[in-house]
Order: structure tokens, then C-alpha cells, then sequence
């Protein structure tokens, strides 16, 4: 199951990529917002954060207006790695090296037909682990480290 959310700047755009998964059969839940109106990126990316580390969800797809905002919330959430991509070589980059766990794209930067290729490419392609897994488990340690102790 995916995890999907956007903030009021990119509702459209995740309405129109929730209709492309749907014609692909892909399963989705939707954690808003719901219209078009005024509201705040990190509320989105914390429900959708929360979806992945409690294990509702596998994986996300978070959109903003750049995805800068949305992702940087994400990343607060331990256990959380998004990556923003605007084409398919990082997409592909941030799950085979980096086992990213959430994809954010900018509503503002890349066009539609793009993100659903950007979107395609990410949901196929799989982590490689290796020495990249003890890459990702040096980022996991930053992150236990910090919790333990917040001045680290
Ligand atoms: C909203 O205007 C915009 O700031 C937001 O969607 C996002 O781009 C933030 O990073």
C-alpha cells in the first residue's frame, strides 16, 4: 500500500497522479489534504511519515509546490528517508542507493506527464543493499544518535 499527500499547492496534481495509479491497479491511501485551500505542507508529510514507520503503509509519494517543504518534514519522522527527484536517473538513484522510502516531487517544477514517469521508474526500481546498505545504516545511526542525545 502507498501512502500519498500534498499540501494545497499541489492538490490537483496529486488528484491527477491518484487517477494514473488507479488506471495502473496500484493501491493507494490517501492522507489529504482534500481541496484546494490554504493549509501547511509538514501536517501532510507527518501523516504520511507516520503511515510508513507504523507499517500501514509501505511506502509514499508526497507532493508541494516544490517539494522541498514537504520532504524536509518527512525526514524529521525517524525511520523516514524522502528524497526529492525531478527525473527518473535520481528516482531510480534514491531507492537503489539510498532505499528511500518516500518520493517527493514539486508540483510547481515538474509537469505532470514527467512525474508519472519520475513516479514509474521509482516504484520499480529496488534497493541493491550491499555497500549501500551500510550507507543507509550510517544515516539510521545519525539518527539514533540524535535521539539519544539531541546536542550530539
Ligand atoms: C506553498 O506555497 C509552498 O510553499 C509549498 O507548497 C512548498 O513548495 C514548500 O516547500
Amino acid at each position: 500500500m502507498l501512502a500519498i499527500g500534498s499540501d494545497h499547492a499541489a492538490f490537483t496534481f496529486k488528484e491527477e497522479i491518484k487517477a494514473y495509479l488507479t488506471e495502473k491497479g496500484i493501491q493507494f491511501k490517501d492522507f489529504g489534504c482534500h481541496s484546494e485551500e490554504r493549509t501547511d505542507y509538514p501536517i501532510y508529510a507527518e501523516k504520511v511519515a507516520n503511515a510508513i514507520v507504523n507499517g500501514e503503509c509501505q511506502r509514499g509519494l508526497l507532493f508541494c509546490g516544490t517539494g522541498i517543504g514537504i520532504s524536509l518534514a518527512a525526514n524529521k519522522v525517524p525511520g523516514i528517508r524522502a528524497a526529492v527527484c525531478s527525473n527518473c536517473y535520481t528516482a531510480a538513484m534514491s531507492r537503489q542507493h539510498n532505499d528511500a522510502n518516500i518520493l517527493a516531487i514539486g508540483a510547481r517544477v515538474v509537469g505532470i506527464d514527467l512525474a508519472k514517469r519520475i513516479i514509474d521508474t521509482w516504484l520499480e526500481s529496488e534497493f541493491e543493499g550491499g555497500r549501500h546498505h551500510d550507507r543507509v545504516e550510517l544515516i539510521t545511526a545519525i539518527e539514533v544518535k540524535h535521539l539519544k542525545n539531541p546536542t550530539a
